[in-house]
């Protein structure tokens, strides 16, 4: 009889968990997955990146449908509404489609779903449902939720004051939102609902939206969403939120103190960042601690302090990323079987899918000077580069940071209409240690918003040609 019921049991079945059970079967390993949702694929396939890109996608076809976009090209719509309703139901399409699909590669791959909440009986013993059941290795992959805001009583069932996973399933458009977090959440449903008709104002408590990004790229962000209608009322905070009726009352402040005001909405968005899912998983069981930030750590190799248990994905330090997980859980996996797996966290892509779309990988021109690094900057203008005009997609930029002794490519950011597409081909130079030589040198296809990426680099060395 085996010693155990499993070689590797993962707790949480989102991008990081789904992923690293499969490929811990694909490589011979017998393999369960704890999934306490009715439907696999966690927060990213359920209430994340899935859900918020039908609704993006949707909000921008009617976007340009009633405002002009189609038009300019001759493409004669008549009266223009939305249903939010039927666009409700293809998001709803979408993630049914794409959380059975993982179901069906779970059962193609042999892995085991224990449905109900995992917790640790001792590093090897996980229960479930009422039952133990015994493993070699644990992943934890329980992934993360919406942090609260003291003050701001979320009720996604009301749909007066709502994290994501309510403004996700708005059944109506609100006329007046206000979103309190200028960070990716706040921005791109943000986004979707002005599309759709909301008024939207922004509360950030810092002085620019997307901590974390490139400055020049959070200045440019601030003054296109401003261009698109967002109001964005920044450096301030809201101390209290109060349902009167069918309205929300909030009281804001400036971050630094100072005189208070109201402000009235239809719907509030709170979406001041996630935390990792730690409650219930009985870690002291273990004697497993946490970090100041509530995360687990781990090891290069997703090894925790305590022998036999992994961890990947939003519960460990680094980016909040679907795919940054979804790497994670190949590595945890090969390491586990004996491989080496490795994830280059110094080469992990972002993207906010707003319009344009705004993405970057590698350090800010910030954080490579921090580092103590001599840089060279080559930038790009969108206005510049000959598909984004024809296309009449005017706004954005690319800015290539290279180390001005070796010439290496320290990082790439890009605002444009497909930035989430054309930072790949950095990521991948970057991965190479590509020189920005190598991307001025490499033939990019014409006509195509990446030449842009070419010419950025072209100006790190000297001057583009067509600026
Ligand atoms: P999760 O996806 O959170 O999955 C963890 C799973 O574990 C959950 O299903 C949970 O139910 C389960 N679980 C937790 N505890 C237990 C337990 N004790 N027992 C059993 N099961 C348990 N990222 C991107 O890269 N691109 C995007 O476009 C994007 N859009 C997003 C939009 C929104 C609105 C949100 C909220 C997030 C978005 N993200 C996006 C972030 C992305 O969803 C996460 O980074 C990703 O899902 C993390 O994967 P994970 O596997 O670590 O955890
Ligand atoms: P975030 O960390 O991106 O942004 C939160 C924002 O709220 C920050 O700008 C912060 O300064 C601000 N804030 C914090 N406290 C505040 C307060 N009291 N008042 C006003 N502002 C306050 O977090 P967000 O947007 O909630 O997203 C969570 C995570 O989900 C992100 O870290 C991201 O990694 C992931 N995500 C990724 C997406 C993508 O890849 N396209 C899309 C959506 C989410």
């Amino acid at each position: 009889m085996a010693e155990y019921d499993y070689d590797v049991l993962v707790i949480g079945a989102g991008p990081g968990g789904y992923v690293a059970a499969i490929r811990a079967a694909q490589l011979g390993l017998k393999t369960a997955c704890v999934e306490s949702r009715e439907t696999l694929g966690g927060t990213c396939l359920n209430v994340g990146c899935i859900p918020s890109k039908a609704l993006l996608h949707g909000s921008e076809l009617f976007e340009e449908a009633h405002d002009g976009t189609l038009a300019k090209f001759g493409v004669k719509t008549g009266k223009v509404e939305i249903d939010v309703a039927t666009l409700q139901g293809e998001k709803a399409t979408a993630v049914k489609e794409l959380t059975g699909g993982i179901e069906y590669l779970f059962k193609k791959n042999k892995v085991e779903w224990l449905k109900g909440l995992g917790a640790f009986k001792d590093a090897h013993t996980v229960e479930v449902a009422g039952k133990s059941w015994t493993a070699k290795n644990v992943v934890i992959a329980t992934g993360s939720s919406v942090t609260p805001l003291p003050g701001v009583a979320v009720d996604n069932d009301k749909g007066i004051i709502v994290d994501s996973t309510g403004a996700l399933a708005l059944a109506a458009v609100p006329k007046k939102l206000v979103v309190i977090g200028g960070g990716v959440i706040g921005l791109e449903l943000g986004s979707v609902w002005r599309r759709l008709g909301a008024d939207v104002t922004v509360v950030e408590f810092l002085d620019a939206l997307l901590p974390g990004m490139d400055g020049d790229v959070r200045k440019e962000a601030a003054k296109i969403f401003k261009k698109q209608g967002m109001e964005l009322k920044l450096g301030t905070k809201v101390t209290a939120a109060e349902v009167k009726g069918k309205k929300a009352i909030l009281t804001l402040e400036p971050a630094a103190g100072g005189t208070a005001e109201t402000l009235e909405a239809d719907c509030v968005l709170v979406a001041i960042g996630r935390r990792p899912n730690v409650d219930g998983l009985n870690l002291e069981a273990i004697g497993l601690a946490l970090n100041q930030r509530g995360q687990i750590e781990t090891d290069h190799d997703f090894r925790t302090k305590v022998d036999g248990v992994w961890a990947i994905g939003d519960v460990i330090p680094g980016p909040m990323l679907a795919h940054k997980a979804e790497d994670e859980g190949i590595a945890v996996a090969e390491n586990i079987a004996g491989q080496i797996g490795i994830v280059n966290h110094a080469v992990i892509p972002s993207v906010v899918y707003t319009t344009p779309e705004i993405a970057g990988v590698g350090l800010t021109e910030e954080a490579a000077k921090e580092a103590g690094f001599d840089i060279k900057v080559g930038k790009f203008p969108m206005m510049a580069n000959s598909r984004a005009k024809t296309n009449r997609e005017p706004d954005g930029f690319v800015k290539v940071i290279a180390d001005a002794k070796t010439d290496r490519v320290l990082g790439t950011w890009v605002i444009a209409s497909v930035a989430g597409t054309m930072i790949a081909q950095v990521a991948q130079a970057m991965e190479f240690g590509a020189l920005s030589e190598d991307i001025a040198y490499t033939c990019h296809a014409h006509p195509t918003h990446s030449e842009a990426i070419k010419e950025a680099a072209m100006a790190v060395r000297g001057k583009p040609i067509h600026m």
